[in-house]
């Protein structure tokens, strides 16, 4: 049975803009915050505090952490790769962080530098020091399905690292098909074998469109039990260190989908739309997303 209601996360502002090649300017970033939270979205990832020499396109974190207006009921999560990071996402206002690891060996190193065990390591600080400011942590893993490096990632190292993150206390573990290379029968394995160690309702899926498959990922997650889908506007994004990854699944597309099998979501497509050309129109680029290609035309 399918949910009744999907809690959609946003991630274009960040999973998005992090792998652009010319640098957003803060101002716009903002703005297309401000159009997110107005289509009725309540989760929009907006940044990173990560190091600036590893991803310069956010290297305006502080700003635009800053620069938006805060909404009731509307959650800004930020990504935090260290306690440094926690600490300038703490102290730009973040009242909620995410932790980022990874289920395959070779991709922890070329995006965090360090090895699985010790960014768990790290990541049990930021969750301590995140716990003493009453501050929300989600925990990533990526490369659940595959690695640009390794190839096939076995379901049983997924759940080892979904485990270790929600035991640390993440309050949310998002599973990341960062290179985009999952089909819904190795989705279902993976998230069968993560779903025996963690609960279902604390788990939301995170698909890269590269080979298109998101969709038909999503619905076998929904099948699942999942209620929680990540996706990016205008089908944004990518991966700095997953070369050849495309954007994440559309959220334009995830909605359409979504209220096509009566799912509720809040979220006005229209709206959304608006959002997603504003950005396309600052990149000098077509929707990435097949639903608003489609509606233009009409
Ligand atoms: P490192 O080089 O090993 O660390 O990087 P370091 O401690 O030697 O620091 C290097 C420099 O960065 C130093 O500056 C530090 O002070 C500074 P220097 O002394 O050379 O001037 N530094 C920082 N600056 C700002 N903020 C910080 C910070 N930490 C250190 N937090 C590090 C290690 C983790 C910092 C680096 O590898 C990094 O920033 N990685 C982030 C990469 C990233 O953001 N990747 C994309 C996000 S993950 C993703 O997209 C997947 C996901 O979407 C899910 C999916 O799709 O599957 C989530
Ligand atoms: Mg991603």
């Amino acid at each position: 049975e399918l949910p009744r209601f999907v809690k959609i996360v946003e991630v274009g502002p960040r999973d998005g803009l992090q792998n652009e090649k010319s640098t957003v300017p803060a101002s716009v970033k903002i703005e297309l915050i401000h159009k997110l939270v107005a289509s009725g979205l309540s989760v929009v990832e907006a940044t990173s505090f990560v190091s600036p020499k590893w991803v310069p396109q956010l290297a305006d974190a502080k700003d635009v952490l800053q620069g938006i207006r805060h909404v009731p009921d509307v959650r800004f999560p930020v990504l935090t790769p260290n306690l440094r990071g926690f600490e300038a996402a703490l102290a730009a206002g973040a009242k909620e962080v995410a932790v980022f690891a990874s289920a395959s060996e070779s991709f922890s190193k070329s995006n965090l530098n360090c090895t699985i065990k010790e960014s768990l390591v790290r990541y049990r600080d930021v969750v301590t020091s995140a716990k003493k400011h009453g501050i929300r942590i989600r925990g990533y893993v990526s490369c659940v399905v595959g690695c640009p490096v390794e190839g096939t990632i076995h379901p049983s190292k997924v759940a080892y690292v979904a485990k270790e993150l929600y035991d640390m206390g993440c309050s949310e573990i998002s599973l990341g098909d960062t290179i985009g290379v999952g089909t819904p029968g190795s989705v279902l394995a993976m998230l069968e074998a993560v779903m025996s160690f963690v609960p279902v309702d604390k788990l939301a899926v995170h698909f890269h469109d590269t080979y298109g498959q998101a969709l038909a990922n999503i619905l076998v997650s929904l099948q699942l039990g999942i209620n929680i889908v990540d996706s990016s506007v205008s089908g944004l994004g990518g991966c700095p260190y997953a070369k050849g990854a495309t954007g994440n699944v559309a959220t334009e597309d995830v909605v359409y989908m979504l209220h096509g099998l009566g799912i509720e979501t809040n979220v006005d497509l229209n709206k959304l739309m608006d959002a997603g050309d504003y950005i396309s129109k600052h990149l000098g680029r077509q929707s990435g997303s097949k639903t608003t290609t489609a509606l233009r035309k009409l």
